[in-house]
Order: C-alpha cells, then sequence, then structure tokens
C-alpha cells in the first residue's frame, strides 16, 4: 500500500488551467487530504484547498475525485487500486477560486432566500414542545454539514448555469421539507414554496444527490419526493383540499400507517397536553408517554417508511389527508445511482427549441 503514487490535479484559476501530474509519497491509512497535504509540504506549495477538520464534519474539503463528487478527507487512497492515477479537480458546478477552492456563495443565496423556522405566535420561546418522533423524523436532514457535493453533482445546474437563479438544489429542498415537517413551523406553505420559488419542479428525482451524500442523507426518498406528492396532493385531488378546508393544520385526527395496516385505527389529536406531533407513522403509546414525560435520546422509534397503503393496496382516506413522512422509492431499491445517461429522461427546457 506504502509507497509513491500518481496523482493528477487541476491547477489554475478563474482564467484557465489544466491537470498537472505528481508522484507523490502515500502511507498506508492516509486519505486523499493526507496527499494534498503532502503535496503542499513538498512539490506544490501553492496548491489551493480548502479544508478544517479533516474529520467530515465542516464540509470544506469538497472535491471530484475521479470525477466524483467528495470530501477530500473521508476518502481512503485504499479505495483506489495501487497503479490507479488519483485525478483530483475543483466542484464543477461552481466558478473555480483557484485550484481545488471555488466559490460556493450561490449556495449562500439560496440559503438567505430560504425562508426561516417562523415561531408560533402564541407560544413564547422556552415553552416550545414537541415529540420525540417529531424530532427523530427531522434530525436525518439536520446532519447535513453543507458540503455542497449535492448541489454540484445535481445536473439541473451542473451544465446549465441559466437555471441557477430559478433553482435552490437538493440542500435547500430537504431544508424546506425539513421546516415543513416541524409540528411548530408556523408556515404552511413550504411546499408551495418550494414548488414556485425554489425549483422542486425542476428536479426529475434521479437520485445523485443522495448518491454522493456523506451523511447518507436520503434526500430524494425522503426529502424531495414526499414534497413532491404533497404538492400534486394539494393541487389535484379535490379529497384533499376538501380536507384541508374542514381541518385546520394541528387539529387534524392522525392515523399510524402501521397501525392502520394492522386493522387497529388509533386516531389521536394533533395537540396533546400542549406537545404538538405531525408524525404520521409511530403513534405508540410507549412513545407518546416518553414524549409528554420528557426526552429520552436513546429511545428508537420505527421509522415511518412503510408504503402508506391498507390490505386492499388502497390509500387510506386519512392517508390521502395528512402529510406522510416518507415514500419509497419510485425505482425499487435495486437501482444502482448515478443512471446511465440513456435512462434520464431530464429534458432541460431550452431543448426543444434547438432542434
Ligand atoms: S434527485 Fe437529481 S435532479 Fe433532483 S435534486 Fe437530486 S440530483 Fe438534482
Ligand atoms: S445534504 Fe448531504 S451532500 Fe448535501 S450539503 Fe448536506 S451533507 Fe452535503
Ligand atoms: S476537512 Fe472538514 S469535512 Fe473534510
Amino acid at each position: 500500500m506504502s509507497g509513491k503514487r500518481q496523482f493528477r490535479i487541476w491547477r489554475g484559476d478563474e482564467s484557465g488551467g489544466d491537470l498537472q501530474d505528481y508522484m507523490v509519497e502515500v502511507n498506508e491509512g492516509e486519505v486523499v487530504l493526507d496527499v494534498i497535504h503532502r503535496l503542499q509540504a513538498t512539490d506544490a506549495p501553492d496548491l489551493a484547498c480548502r479544508w478544517n477538520c479533516k474529520a467530515g464534519k465542516c464540509g470544506s474539503c469538497s472535491m471530484e475525485i475521479n470525477g466524483k463528487p467528495r470530501l477530500g478527507c473521508m476518502t481512503r487512497m485504499s479505495t483506489f487500486g495501487d497503479d490507479e492515477t488519483v485525478t483530483v479537480t475543483p466542484l464543477r458546478t461552481f466558478p473555480v477560486i483557484r485550484d481545488l477552492v471555488t466559490d460556493v456563495s450561490f449556495n449562500y443565496e439560496k440559503a438567505r432566500e430560504t425562508p426561516a423556522f417562523a415561531p408560533p405566535a402564541d407560544v413564547a420561546p422556552g415553552d416550545y414542545r414537541m415529540q420525540q418522533v417529531d424530532v427523530e423524523r427531522s434530525q436525518e436532514f439536520r446532519k447535513c454539514i453543507e458540503c455542497f457535493l449535492c448541489q454540484t453533482v445535481c445536473h439541473v445546474i451542473r451544465d446549465h448555469e441559466e437555471n441557477k437563479q430559478a433553482f435552490s438544489g437538493p440542500r435547500y429542498f430537504i431544508r424546506a421539507a425539513e421546516l415543513d415537517m416541524h409540528p411548530l413551523d408556523a408556515r404552511t406553505d413550504r411546499k408551495e414554496y418550494a414548488q414556485a420559488e425554489q425549483g422542486l419542479g425542476f428536479c426529475n428525482i434521479t437520485k445523485c444527490c443522495t448518491e454522493v451524500c456523506p451523511e447518507h442523507i436520503k434526500i430524494t426518498d425522503n426529502g424531495i419526493i414526499p414534497m413532491k406528492e404533497r404538492v400534486v396532493d394539494r393541487r389535484y385531488d379535490p379529497l384533499v383540499w376538501l380536507g384541508s378546508k374542514i381541518f385546520r393544520r394541528g387539529e387534524t385526527p392522525q392515523t399510524s400507517v402501521t397501525t392502520a395496516r394492522q386493522g387497529s385505527a388509533n386516531p389521536s389529536g394533533g395537540t396533546r397536553g400542549g406537545v404538538h406531533s405531525h408524525a404520521g407513522g409511530s403513534h405508540d403509546s410507549r412513545a407518546e408517554a416518553q414524549a409528554q414525560s420528557g426526552v429520552n435520546w436513546h429511545r428508537e422509534v420505527p421509522h415511518p417508511t412503510a408504503p402508506a397503503v391498507d390490505d386492499r393496496g388502497k390509500l387510506p382516506l386519512t392517508e390521502l389527508t395528512f402529510d406522510r413522512a416518507a415514500a419509497p422509492s419510485p425505482f425499487g431499491d435495486d437501482v444502482t445511482f448515478p443512471l446511465p445517461p440513456e435512462h434520464l429522461n431530464f429534458a432541460h427546457p431550452e431543448q426543444d427549441n434547438k432542434h
């Protein structure tokens, strides 16, 4: 494993650049960022590379390694063959500042445009309470380290600078989804906003963003697809429309997908004893009791990912009128991403005009 290895690294700035070859010492157990640091200490002292934690937590060392967006500090050299050339390039979707450092301010602009958490008007800060199931439901999205690997891989903006204005990208779709499922968030138009202002409709669920996420957040399955489904539900389903007119948010009865499928309907109020819940899939009495008595960080609750159908394979009325926590992948679990280009059905809006 130890010995000299061939590296090709993109060197340049906004005016241009190219790949340069280096032979560099690699030791057992090292990651790509170690090798870049060694190059900075030896052959390439002016090689620019952004990093901070070297622990996969700050999201700074994002780069494209052999064409795949990855964290330099989390990519072990042992993943490459002994005689394989390791090619390192900057994130392709963002403008290069120098060498491996890109200007990711696009993402901060999109973060600023995303409406922040809207606190409930009638509850004072410090009196906010929510059920543990709701905390856990959006915990997945809060693991995001803002590495922007999902943003750089998304084909909607990767090769289409012109889409950037209208498209916030997967990182901000999961932010919208997180706030949409937050029981204390006073805004009720998160999904409509995502569709109208954040460009949710551009996404054709290729799942490339999920594929590269170093935090293994199921961006597409648990964030984007449920949001898309709810946008469609709200717009086109007359029952949902009727339900939204009759019930106000947080007042509607909720039914567990799991319990409904077992034939034991378990309606419960959305607000109980001052603890709010939008959780759709785990209304067991033990969880309720724990939520009332305080937080137990080690409790495991069932993840609400079961298909939302009843014994006859039909969507029950309660599922049509309530937000679901997640949806199964429309591709099945045995599909490998990214899909080959011939399987992608994305058509750029201007594609037809070119013919
Ligand atoms: S699923 Fe594909 S199109 Fe949608 S946000 Fe992720 S990478 Fe982009
Ligand atoms: S969602 Fe994943 S890939 Fe995207 S910025 Fe967050 S941690 Fe990185
Ligand atoms: S250096 Fe912090 S994630 Fe790699």
